[in-house]
């Protein structure tokens, strides 16, 4: 006998099917169409996705789930209404273009929705509130998907943000997932490591976005066993941003070229001197020396003080004899 189905997630399934219907095949979906249109998503893209519109009508989801017999408590429950005091639901979600957020076997929990309005008092993206089936900090967008499209491509791609898995997509890179934001859970990282070794962190080029790939590359460090790649984009674009300005190929040339955490972590303090001034300098190449230790394999770190010695022109005796003191501190 088959396992009865959770009706949260037969509801969920419902409702996504309802906002995708609403986006391509009605009058009321006409604006969210337009906004798809303006974000360059195409039919295959929505339907990959399983994009949708919630109409700015009121409660046009709540009529068709009670059509579908789902019972209120049901529908309080879900996470897709807002409840009155005196017990009224309402739907949540209204004139906004929905992703479907999926659990690891793909089953759609809830969803977020983009403003579509330009009225700026309202939050960018809304999300479902945490329900018995949806909770945020486990929830990797597009994770179902990417596993499979990992092992053709050997790794998988962390983004911040829905449009950049969605047009990494488009751009050939099939691996994406979403952290939904900077602020990467511990659970995450756990969910990755059960299907990869292998990440490549691309956060946006802004100032925070890269703040958190060293907060990310750090967890994933901590949490051990990754292989780890960083992209930094350019002119603070976010991956979305930049396919759209240089195109795919350039987009995958940047995935190709993700720098090694070393090389990240070097490259961000180096920023913060000026190498042309001697005390500038050497207190820079103390950070770099104490970053090089952190790397347990001494193959490695070798290479890496034969680098930053070239790099630098200075003796790799002399960091190496930088480095062992660093070792000592640090053990
Ligand atoms: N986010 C959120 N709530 C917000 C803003 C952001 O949950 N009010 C999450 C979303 O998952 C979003 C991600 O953080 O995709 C990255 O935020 P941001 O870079 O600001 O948004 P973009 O993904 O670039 O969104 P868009 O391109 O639609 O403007
Ligand atoms: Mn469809
Ligand atoms: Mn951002
Ligand atoms: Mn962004
Ligand atoms: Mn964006």
């Amino acid at each position: 006998t088959a396992v009865k189905a959770n009706p949260l997630i037969e509801l969920h399934r419902e409702a996504v099917n309802f906002y995708h219907r609403v986006l391509l095949s009605t009058k009321a979906g006409e604006r969210g169409m337009q906004y798809a249109e303006k974000r360059k998503l195409d039919q295959d893209t929505l339907e990959h996705f399983q994009i949708g519109y919630a109409p700015k009508q009121d409660n046009l989801l709540l009529t068709y789930l009670r059509g579908k017999k789902f019972d209120d408590d049901l529908l309080a429950k879900s996470g897709l209404f807002v409840q009155s005091k005196d017990g009224r639901l309402f739907d949540r979600f209204r004139d906004r273009l929905m992703f479907p957020l999926a659990n690891e076997n793909g089953q759609v929990i809830g969803f977020s929705g983009r403003r579509i309005s330009d009225d700026k008092t309202e939050a960018k993206y809304m999300n479902s509130p945490e329900t018995e089936i949806f909770t945020k900090s486990k929830v990797l967008f597009h994770f179902a998907e990417a596993k499979k499209a990992a092992r053709e491509e050997g790794h998988l791609v962390l983004y911040e943000g829905y449009m950049d898995v969605i047009s990494a997509y488009k751009a050939g890179v099939k691996s994406g997932i979403a952290s939904m934001g900077t602020s990467l859970t511990d659970q995450q990282v756990y969910m990755l490591r059960r299907v990869t070794s292998e990440i490549i962190i691309n956060y946006d080029g802004d100032d925070p976005g890269v703040h958190a790939e060293e907060r990310a590359a750090r967890m994933f460090e901590k949490a051990g066993g990754f292989k780890l790649g960083i992209v930094v984009l350019p002119e603070k674009l976010d991956p979305d941003e930049y396919v759209k300005k240089f195109g795919a190929e350039k987009y995958q040339k940047e995935i190709q070229g993700a720098l090694s955490p070393i090389d990240f972590f070097l490259q961000r303090i180096a920023k913060k001197f000026n190498l042309n001034n001697d005390r500038e300098k050497v207190t820079f190449l103390d950070e770099a020396v104490k970053e090089i230790a952190r790397v347990s394999n001494p193959v490695e770190q070798d290479l890496y003080l034969e680098k930053l010695a070239r790099e630098q022109n200075v003796s790799k005796d002399s960091l190496k004899a930088n480095l062992l003191r660093e070792r000592r501190r640090q053990n």
